[in-house]
């Protein structure tokens, strides 16, 4: 089973066997992976209307700039003064400017950074899908610590000496879901003067319609902390957000509850408060990973949504509640963890119903059912109950 489990995430994720080794312990994360290739055309109409309606650009291939004679003075034909204005302008569209008046936010640093020291040539302009998202990426970096990353940090100096030296400590790899048309890893050191697609852990997209915008962020064990920004809401092709094993804290934001999301896993990680009522929306949503953080409150009947759930992990939270009747409809949910929380009540019959024993979906069911837990969760047809004396999760 192991064996099997191990070969089948080296074929799905393309990673080296000591890659493979390293990510066996968070043996949960990736059984529903293979499944996660549906898009959900319903829902990107529905965030194409939303960006038309806010507009904000929509994702195209940016349009090249035009035959120039004589040649442009400063870069986009704005002196720097009014390309900084143009900057700030678009920020304001998506940061409150409370925020970036504070000199000392993530998002002040990240305009300052894109207006006067970003060194991509040529210059990002504007009107660029590039510069919303390079906006938001540098300020997620600022806002998670970087700088204080294990890997990939920000060249220490702007010469070519120093990008290099940058880009050669850099090893992070996102995970290659098998998505066609096949799409752009990036592998640099971040805050490097090429496209955000170029930075290690990302992942554009490559189909006509999207081509160049975010899919994936997929930053694992690399020590990030601080808390994650707003404006990630704001990264409307974004699919795959995968930050396992950090120190990231904080409220996951509303805001993610616009984005096309499949997987979201914040693994190990520092994260309080509730699941985002925003979440609940997110039809598209096939795989939620959020054990081990500090998450409280009760779970929603608005679960009833995840429809194409396939893998869902709250253990090692503060949930509270019953679990509500309408997990039970989740007829796709194959992995289902409640344990280590503070739930209680019965675990829904509707649920049980969905037992891979009697012809479900469900083959592994775990939650508080143990005699010695505190509170309780009556459960007939759970595979894992807990607390165990030695558990297989820890
Ligand atoms: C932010 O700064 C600008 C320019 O100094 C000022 O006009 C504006 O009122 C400030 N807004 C807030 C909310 O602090
Ligand atoms: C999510 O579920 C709730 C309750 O069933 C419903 O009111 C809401 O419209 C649903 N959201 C979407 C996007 O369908």
């Amino acid at each position: 089973m192991f064996f099997k489990k191990i070969s089948l995430l080296l074929l799905l994720a393309g990673r080296d066997g000591a890659a493979a080794a390293r990510h066996h312990k968070k043996k949960h994360s990736y059984e529903a992976h293979e499944s996660v290739l549906e898009e959900d055309m319903e829902f990107m109409l529905r965030m194409r209307k939303l960006q038309m309606s806010m507009s904000l650009p929509i994702a195209s291939i940016p349009s090249p700039s035009p035959p120039t004679t004589p040649a442009p003075t400063f870069p986009c034909n704005l002196t720097p003064q009014e390309r900084a204005t143009e900057f700030r302008k678009m920020a304001l569209k998506i940061t409150p400017a409370s925020t970036l008046n504070n000199s000392n936010s993530p998002q002040s640093k990240a305009l300052k950074w894109l207006s006067s020291d970003d060194q991509i040539s040529p210059p990002v302009c504007p009107n660029d899908v590039e510069v919303q998202q390079r906006y938001i990426m540098a300020a997620f970096y600022f806002a998670t610590g970087g700088g204080t990353w294990k890997e990939c940090n920000a060249p220490t100096g702007s010469s070519q000496a120093a990008i290099d030296a940058a880009n050669q400590k850099c090893t992070i790899e996102a995970t290659k879901y098998p998505i066609k048309p096949d799409r752009e890893l990036g592998t640099d050191a971040w805050l490097t003067p090429k496209p955000i697609c170029n930075w290690a852990g990302l992942v554009c997209h490559n189909d006509d319609n999207r081509r160049g915008t975010l899919d994936q962020i997929d930053i694992e064990n690399n020590d990030l902390s601080g808390t994650l920004i707003d404006e990630i809401g704001f990264l409307q092709n974004l699919r795959f957000l995968i930050l396992e094993q950090g120190k990231t804290g904080g409220k996951i934001p509303d805001t993610i509850g616009n984005l096309p999301l499949l997987i979201v896993d914040f693994d190990y990680n520092a994260f309080v408060g509730p699941i985002p009522q925003s979440l609940y929306n997110v039809k598209s949503l096939q795989q939620l990973d959020l054990n081990d953080n500090q998450l409280t409150g009760e779970l929603s009947p608005n679960i009833a949504n995840w429809s194409r759930m396939t893998f869902l992990q709250l253990n090692g939270n503060k949930f509270s509640g019953n679990i509500p009747n309408q997990v039970g409809s989740l007829t796709k949910l194959s992995n289902a963890f409640f344990q280590d929380n503070k739930f209680d009540g019965s675990m829904p019959q509707t649920l049980c119903d969905n037992r891979d024993t009697v012809g479900g979906a469900l083959k592994t069911l775990e939650a508080d059912c143990a005699t010695s837990a505190n509170p309780p969760v009556m459960c007939n047809c759970c595979t894992g109950c807990y607390p165990q004396a030695a558990s297989p999760n820890k």
